[in-house]
């Protein structure tokens, strides 16, 4: 067991963070999140940081126009709160060369689309369960995965499927998959924590799996 120290990073509702710290809460997941850090300054997910004193930062556009500024601020945010192991919830701009490269192994994201579906640039929130409902595909799902140079491309986790209904609009094939990102989320880290996934420069020698 390895109690890490996590730092999330987020752009929106933040209810994957809301999951993590519920698993907390309950001990399910033994880590701590160090902070959380959003590049949208008006993002829930900053609120429920603060409801859980947990220590927040807006790093974006506002307050750091000039995106090599911005950059480092976000890459010695990292390192000063000596952050294990980053988890993407939602985040939504573009982590830099630097950051990828020194934290190589140890940034996950989590997408929800069975990847390589419906992943990419420009796939995220309702659009990729308008592209799934648009494909035809019977089964969607969530992905855990690490974070590698290009989007939604790193080697695959955990995934968790969801079956598409006939009648699923985008919205209810959204609301089913959140619900399985929760728990994929959750599962995932206490994989992590308990080595069963590996993470740093054994993490290439995971082999993706589907968890159901
Ligand atoms: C989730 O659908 C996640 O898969 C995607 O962005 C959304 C974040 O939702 N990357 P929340 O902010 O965690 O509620």
């Amino acid at each position: 067991m390895q109690r890490l120290r996590l730092a999330v990073l987020v752009s929106g509702d933040g209810s994957n963070l809301q999951a993590i710290i519920d698993a907390i809460s309950t001990h399910t997941i033994q880590s701590e999140i160090a902070c959380v850090i959003s590049n949208r300054k008006a993002a829930f997910a900053l609120d429920r940081a603060r409801k859980f004193s947990i220590e927040d930062y807006y790093i974006g556009i506002g307050n750091y126009p000039d995106e090599k500024e911005r950059n480092e601020v976000l890459y010695d945010t990292l390192i000063r709160e000596n952050v294990d192991l980053i988890v993407l919830a939602g985040y939504l701009a573009i982590l830099p060369e630097k950051l990828i490269q020194a934290y190589k192994g140890r940034i996950i994201n989590i997408h929800p689309s069975l990847l390589p579906k419906h992943g990419g640039h420009g796939f995220y929130g309702i659009k990729v369960h308008e592209s799934v409902i648009h494909s035809g595909d019977k089964l969607s799902g969530a992905t855990t995965h690490f974070v590698e140079l290009g989007i939604d491309t790193g080697q695959i986790i955990y995934q968790k499927t969801v079956k598409v209904a006939p009648d699923d609009t985008p919205e209810d094939l959204a609301k089913k998959v959140l619900k399985v990102e929760h728990q994929l989320m959750v599962a995932t880290l206490v994989a992590i924590e308990s080595g069963i996934v590996k993470i740093g420069s054994e993490a290439d020698q995971n082999m993706p799996q589907i968890i159901d």
